[in-house]
């Protein structure tokens, strides 16, 4: 597994991009913080003194729709970039209980998760960076993380199951790239950029659902199922029984 500062998002500007064009890169945006949003309504209805924890949280979009759910909750953002983690402080304020912790993905391996247990572990676009080793060690972690009856919920991207399929999501996503440009009247080679990006580095290692999914039930979730699908977007998870 190479390291996260060898990675693009090591670099300052490489996540500002990434910030400002979020909601025309990424299919549904808005939706799929909802589901995050429906999932903690419904999960966990009563709950006091929820805890959660935010894997690769960037500016802390994710984080902030559990507030809002869940104000009062405890929270630990963790990310490998400083500067991101600093957009999440000036998005979410001085709040009691909400921690930012700089650790890539690979030291939480090594090191665990810290702050915990947790009753949700929430990620969003970021586990995709890791090889399927990688994310599936990364599982187990957060398995040992969370508490009796806890969720792990992850909005990202997936690989196709077959070229022809990931053909297909790819042509979904395009589409959808298109209608939102000339919804907002843009007309930069978006999906150019996006392709250039997702398939021409090293960085995007996305996994098929498939393997994701039987990579939770063997650490040993639970109602394992996706809960969410367009194009190659997808929000999944399983709860630790
Ligand atoms: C596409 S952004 C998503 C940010 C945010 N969760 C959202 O939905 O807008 C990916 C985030 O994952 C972080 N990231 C990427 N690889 C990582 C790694 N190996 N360890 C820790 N964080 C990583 C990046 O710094 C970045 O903030």
């Amino acid at each position: 597994m190479s390291s996260f500062d060898d990675s693009p998002w090591g670099d300052p500007k490489f996540s500002s991009e990434y910030l400002e064009r979020a909601d025309l890169y990424v299919v549904e945006r808005r939706r799929l913080f909802s589901i995050v949003q429906e999932h903690v309504r419904f999960f966990f209805p009563e709950k006091e003194g929820f805890s959660f924890l935010d894997l690769g949280c960037g500016d802390g979009i994710a984080s902030e729709k559990v507030l809002q759910v869940k104000p009062r909750s405890r929270a630990v953002l963790v990310d490998g970039s400083a500067d991101m983690l600093e957009r999440a402080r000036e998005r979410l304020g001085e709040r009691d209980g909400v921690v930012f912790v700089v650790k890539s993905f690979e030291n939480l391996l090594n090191e665990g998760i810290p702050g915990g247990p947790f009753d949700l572990a929430l990620s969003s676009l970021a586990i995709h960076h890791l090889d399927d080793r990688g994310k599936e060690g990364l599982f187990r972690t957060v398995f040992d993380s969370l508490l009796p009856g806890g969720w792990f919920l992850n909005v990202d991207l997936v690989r196709g199951e077959s070229p022809l399929l990931e053909e297909w999501q790819m042509e979904m996503w395009r589409l959808w790239v298109e209608e939102r440009k000339a919804a907002l009247g843009v007309e930069e080679d978006i999906f150019g950029e996006i392709l250039r990006r997702y398939k021409g580095t090293e960085e995007n290692r996305p996994g098929t659902l498939s393997f994701q999914l039987e990579a939770l039930k063997r650490v040993g979730f639970a109602h394992v199922d996706s809960f969410y699908r367009y194009g190659p977007f997808v929000v999944f998870g399983g709860r630790k029984e």
